[in-house]
């Protein structure tokens, strides 16, 4: 957590909205995951963590039913003025619509805001990174509005609030990997989740000698209306078919045997790659995470590597900007291991660095890149930190 975020959010709250008495502030982390990739809406596993970086809000309850809201990040749009009566799912197109989604998802499970709200925010995870701001804003604003209003509700549930909002309200059909990392984080620790029944384990990652490195293509990515939509669409059809001649409820529920045995009533060679994705990247994550547990680093660098291959090759949800990060690291004596995270398509990349190599991984890969891509990426040595709090 970096307090100087508090200080400029309480500042920015003060200039916005006048005297800054019994105002509140509050985090909410990003996220980075180690594996398990485009499981989440496939009923697999994921094995994601929250960070240090995130958004901070100052908030405080008004006494009408105005909402108002600044973001330092996006100054240039000033303050952005409604009313609890202007919910507009899939209508409203500003950065505000997550907050409002968060609302309007309450509001929809009967939690009714009585007055309004003015509302700051300022956050430290780089824009279009593939980190979560959304999801940490999301999960942000359902932290405030339990605090504020008294909502009833768990971390869990400000998960899948979190999400119908991006579902319903924002229009990104995402999964539920990025608000539940967000809103469970715990410091040091992976969340180990079943995006089938929601079930999860915390798994301490402990890397005695080495650091978790999260490197950014600074190429943008844009989620919405992209192919994210088309992989979830493809996975649907493959999982059709398999539930009809294997049985099974979702991608997550087939071993890569079973998977084998069954993959030719696929019948579409694309169609039949995503499914071999979704099946081979739960199973991987289900070994990478008993291998953690285990000690041992390297297998769980390796998998890691083989999750890049499949993302690349089979979801075809890399670019050429990841597959040169992930290239070049893997050359790197003391990398474990390098994979691209999120959505993809951009974004940035994960790696396992041992200590005394991360100087020579930053010169080596950022060096590679920019005489490959053309323009610099940017490195960040992450921590693991805890979810949403009050500060
Ligand atoms: C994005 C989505 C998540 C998940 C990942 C891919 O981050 O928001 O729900 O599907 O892509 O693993």
């Amino acid at each position: 957590m970096d307090l100087s975020f508090k200080e400029g959010v309480l500042k920015a709250f003060e200039e916005k909205f006048g005297a800054s008495d019994g105002v509140k502030c509050y985090f909410a982390p990003g996220r980075v995951n180690l594996i398990g990739e485009h499981t989440d809406y496939n009923g697999g596993h994921v094995f994601p963590c929250a960070l240090t970086i995130g958004t901070y809000a100052a908030a405080k309850k008004r006494d009408d039913r105005k909402l108002r809201f600044y973001s330092v990040n996006l100054d240039k749009t000033g303050v952005i003025e409604t009313s609890l009566d202007e919910f507009k799912p899939l209508k409203d197109d500003n950065w505000t619509s997550y907050l409002k989604g968060v609302m309007w998802a309450f509001e929809k499970r009967g939690f009714k805001m009585d007055r309004g709200l003015d509302i700051a925010i300022y956050g430290n995870i780089p824009n279009g990174s593939g980190l979560s701001s959304s999801a940490s804003i999301e999960v942000l604003t359902g932290f405030v509005l339990r605090d504020l209003y008294g909502f009833d509700v768990t971390n869990v549930d400000l998960a899948v609030i979190g999400q119908d909002a991006e579902n319903n309200y924002c229009g990104m059909n995402c999964g539920i990997m990025d608000q539940f990392a967000s809103s469970m984080g715990k410091k040091d620790n992976a969340i180990f989740l079943d995006c089938a029944t929601l079930n999860y384990e915390y798994a301490p990652v402990v890397l005695n000698g080495m650091k978790l490195v999260v490197t950014n293509t600074n190429k943008k990515h844009k989620l919405v209306g992209s192919a994210y939509n088309d992989r979830r669409r493809e996975s649907e059809e493959a999982r059709k078919i398999l539930a009809s001649v294997a049985g099974i409820k979702t991608l997550g529920d087939l071993s890569n045997e079973d998977f084998e045995k069954h993959k030719d009533a696929i019948k579409d060679p694309v169609v039949q790659k995503r499914a071999k994705h979704a099946v081979y990247e739960n199973n991987r994550t289900l070994t990478a995470v008993a291998a953690l547990k285990a000690g041992d680093i390297e297998t769980f660098g390796k998998l890691m590597n083989a999750s890049h291959v499949s993302l690349r090759d089979d979801f075809e949800v890399s670019c050429e900007e990841l597959d040169v990060l992930v290239e070049e690291a893997w050359k790197v004596p003391g990398v474990l291991g390098s994979r691209m995270t999120g959505g993809g398509f951009g974004g940035c990349t994960v790696s396992i660095v041992k200590d005394e190599a991360v100087e020579d991984f930053k010169k080596l890969v950022g060096e590679a890149y920019r005489n490959r891509v053309g323009y610099d990426c940017t490195f960040y040595v992450v921590s693991i930190g805890d979810g949403p709090q009050v500060i």
